[in-house]
């Protein structure tokens, strides 16, 4: 327990309990993608800011320099990509042991709820669960949604979805927020919850607003990619949203940084 403990403290801060981590993971299913083409520029711009990384075992291998001081989350999860026939089909890509051989924090992995890979998905994640607790890695149950995108913003689905990850052996659970009763979410989740950011909001503004509400219904910070990424502002952005997380400023105070 003690090995799983001191990596979830590079996930989620043992002073605030509350995690800045950024996603880049994308281009697994969605290939080069605006704003990670070049996965090398968005370390190198947001790394400081960050508590820990998402990303595949072929962009860790291949582009991320490590410096030891931030938490990796690798992907156990993957094989279907947008071009095929069903992107929720998402089930092996690497073993806990190889993940954990490329030293891995924490082990993400997906399940679709709701979606035709359902049993599939979830079977999958039970099985990285105890792989992971085997080996005393925390796991991050990624909760999708498939095609029904109204999906993402029902918090009785997205309760569903999250309890479900737990179940089935999620330490922390990334899902979607609900911009109504995301408490009822939090609330009926035994592990903590952060939050993705999905497509990209129509303004920064947008994004930390979302981010203060999750934090306020209970989350434990973000799992984020493309609101940060594509922005044209990522640097003040992510200042703002370590700030939200990291000293719980108001989302009054995160615009103003945002705008200096
Ligand atoms: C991609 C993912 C992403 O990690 C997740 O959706 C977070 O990124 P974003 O904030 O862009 O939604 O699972 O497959």
């Amino acid at each position: 327990m003690k090995g799983k403990k001191n990596r979830l403290a590079r996930i989620l801060s043992p002073e605030t309990g509350r995690g800045l981590i950024i996603a880049i993971d994308h281009g697994m299913a969605l290939g080069p993608m605006t704003g990670i083409e070049k996965p090398a520029k968005v370390f190198e711009m947001l790394d400081q800011y960050t508590d820990a990384w998402l990303m595949t075992k072929g962009i860790f291998t291949h582009v991320y320099k490590p410096n030891g001081k931030k938490g990796i989350i690798l992907r156990a999860s993957g094989a279907a990509t947008i071009a095929g026939p069903d992107i929720t089909r998402e089930l092996s890509a690497a073993s806990v042991e190889e993940l954990l051989s490329l030293s891995a924090d924490a082990i993400a992995c997906s399940a679709y709820i709701g979606s035709s890979n359902e049993h599939e998905t979830l079977q999958h994640m039970s099985r990285v669960a105890e792989g992971c607790r085997r080996w005393g890695i925390p796991l991050i149950g990624v909760i999708g949604v498939g095609k029904d995108k109204e999906k993402a913003q029902d918090p009785k689905f997205i309760a569903l979805g999250a309890r479900v990850a737990a179940e089935h052996g999620a330490d922390i659970v990334k899902t979607y927020y609900t911009a109504e009763k995301f408490d009822s979410v939090t609330a009926g989740c035994p592990v903590p919850i952060a939050i993705a950011g999905g497509p990209k909001c129509e303004t920064d503004e947008d994004t930390l607003a979302m981010i203060r509400g999750a934090l306020d219904g209970g989350a434990a910070g973000i799992v984020m990619g493309r609101n940060i990424w594509q922005s044209s502002r990522s640097i003040p952005l992510i200042k703002a949203v370590r700030a939200l997380i990291h000293e719980d400023i108001s989302l009054k105070k995160a615009v103003a940084m945002l705008n200096a």
